[in-house]
């Protein structure tokens, strides 16, 4: 057993902050970060567009950014919440450039500030189109010189050690010790007992199988957060990003990045039409909830497979100089953006929702708090606005380590007790994992995307409960695994977005369920 002040699950930008600003305030108090895969492996490194900043004074203003916020979450975000996060955002990017992150500059030395769908000015701060690495890469860096931070990399949390595990405790306030954690190298599993716990374990975007995000985000916090039984609110409003490119066989997309439609890319149909103007007087700058509904629309109305992101009438040279990276990739493809057209489709990238947390971080159990993507602060309400993820991380990072500036959580003497896997044995049936996961993503895909309807949803609760009897009796019979543990938590995650789907009678953002059509009429 490992004992310690801090447990902080997950190393991307939430988990990160909030270590680097304890550690630097408090020298004497221990923090141990477990992340499951390499250290830097996270939604957070592959963000591209940038963090959402109001820095221009004069055509910008905090009241528009808090508006434009507003807009995008149709009527569901927290006003108090919204004006916190956007009025904070000078100070918290402040920090970062204080630990090394690098912004682009114009020729005049200001911040080089780009634009996203549902901004109404140029607020974006970016390192090219590389910005989440450009963030994680400052992040660890810092982390390194901090020796009372460890990081123990290829270490999963399997779950969270709460009353209901020690003996004679049950009935007592719900309260989280820390976490159970499994050795991914060696394959032991021990307890990491801690004073305070931060769940910063990220999206859930593979859980639809098509998705921007990386192999990580399997929703582990969120699912152990559940099974703690925590509250958890908002999973229907899952985020399709509108356009990520279009790969015949591969199932993770590579993201084109929002900040291609601000820099003046139009989307066209085969046909070669400019669609979005007929779906918002944004057009391509719509926000994505409505951004993705149209694809959506239109590839229904066509039957092909993807539209186009057209950005052969951009300056070309500026194009390669903002999106390096873009550019290569699609070349890597034999997309030459100067004469191609690149082939976009929306595909699963964050989720609105997830574990509720108060201002402070904290969870709906003592000294259990959590950050960044796997949180509901009600920030974004029924659709995120672009780039105010990263943002909405910091600050709330930043919420968190105020709190424990203030309170400090004292260890407890109760007793908890070791992993139990007796009368497990090591998976043979490997395969029964893969197929299980194969028809998870195509459920979720195919009955709980973009568009929903009840029957529809009421389909995907019946073929889940047949993947989750199974997949709950493999857990219970095996040793655990890495992928064994994220299939059980996906499981868990898509209950949770399809009864929480269920539960919305009005569409809203994100959501779009049919049969609520007449509802919102109704309005
Ligand atoms: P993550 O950065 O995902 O970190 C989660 C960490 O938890 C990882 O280290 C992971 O390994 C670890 N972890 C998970 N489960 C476990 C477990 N069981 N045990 C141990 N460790 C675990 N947002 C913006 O604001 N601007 C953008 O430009 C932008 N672009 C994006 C582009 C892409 C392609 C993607 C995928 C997302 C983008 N986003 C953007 C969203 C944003 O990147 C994420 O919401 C944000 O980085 C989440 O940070 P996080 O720290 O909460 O989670
Ligand atoms: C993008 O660059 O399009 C992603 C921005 C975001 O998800 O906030």
């Amino acid at each position: 057993m490992i004992t310690t002040d801090y447990l902080v699950i997950g190393s991307g930008i939430a988990g990160l902050t909030f270590s680097v600003k304890i550690a630097e305030k408090f020298p004497e108090r221990k923090i141990v970060v477990v992340t499951k895969a390499n250290e830097d492996e996270s939604n957070t490194k592959y963000a591209q567009g940038g963090v959402a900043v109001v820095l221009d004074k004069v055509q910008d203003s905090f009241k528009k950014h808090i508006k434009d916020t507003l807009i995008a979450g149709d009527g569901l975000c927290k006003e108090d919440v919204v004006k916190l996060v956007v009025k904070e955002g000078p100070e918290r990017l402040e920090e970062l450039l204080l630990w090394g992150a690098n912004f682009d500059v114009n020729s005049s030395g200001e911040f080089d500030l780009g634009k996203e769908g549902g901004h109404s000015e140029y607020r974006v701060v970016h390192h090219k189109d590389i910005t989440g690495y450009e963030i994680e890469r400052a992040l660890l860096k810092r982390v390194h010189q901090l020796p009372n931070i460890t990081i123990l990399a290829h270490h999963f949390a399997i779950d969270l050690v709460t009353n209901h595990h020690i003996k004679d405790h049950e009935s007592e306030n719900l309260t989280c010790f820390g976490a159970y954690v499994f050795n991914q190298k060696t394959g032991d599993i021990f307890t990491i007992k801690a004073n305070s716990t931060l769940l910063a374990s990220g999206g859930i975007g593979c859980v639809y199988g098509h998705t921007t995000n990386p192999v990580i985000a399997t929703g582990d916090g969120i699912a152990m957060a559940y099974r703690a039984k925590a509250r958890i609110k908002d999973m229907e409003f899952v985020q399709f990003h509108p356009t990520a490119l279009y790969e015949e066989k591969g199932e993770s997309s590579f993201l084109i990045s929002e900040a291609v439609r601000g820099f003046g890319a139009y989307l066209r149909n085969k046909k070669g039409y400019r669609f979005m103007p007929d779906y918002d007087k944004r057009a391509e700058l719509a926000s994505r909830d409505i951004v993705s509904q149209s694809i959506d629309s239109e590839l229904k109305k066509s039957g092909e497979p993807h539209v186009y992101l057209d950005c052969t009438h951009l300056d070309i040279d500026a194009f390669k100089d903002h999106f390096p990276n873009i550019y290569k990739k699609c070349l890597e493809h034999h997309i030459n953006i100067e004469t191609d057209w690149i082939p976009v489709i929306p595909a699963s990238h964050y989720l609105c929702g997830g574990i509720k947390v108060s201002k402070k971080g904290k969870t709906t159990i003592d000294n259990l708090f959590a950050c960044g993507e796997c949180t509901r602060t009600g920030l974004h309400g029924a659709n995120r606005l672009a780039s105010n993820s990263l943002l909405e991380a910091l600050v709330y990072a930043h919420n968190i380590f105020k709190h424990h500036s203030k309170k400090e959580y004292k260890s407890t003497d109760l007793i908890i007790p070791d992993w139990n896997d007796e009368g497990t044995t090591i998976p043979e049936e490997h395969i029964l994992i893969q197929h299980n996961l194969k028809q998870l993503q195509a459920l979720m895909r195919n009955y709980v995307g973009i568009v929903r309807s009840n029957k529809r949803l009421k389909r995907a609760i019946k073929h889940l409960d047949l993947i989750y009897n199974e997949v709950e009796d493999l857990y219970k019979e095996s040793k655990i695994t890495t992928s064994l543990c994220e299939l059980r938590n996906m499981v868990n995650v898509s209950h949770l977005i399809i009864r929480q789907s269920l539960d919305r009678k009005e569409n809203k953002g994100g959501y779009y369920n049919v049969d609520n059509v007449k509802n919102n009429e109704g309005v």
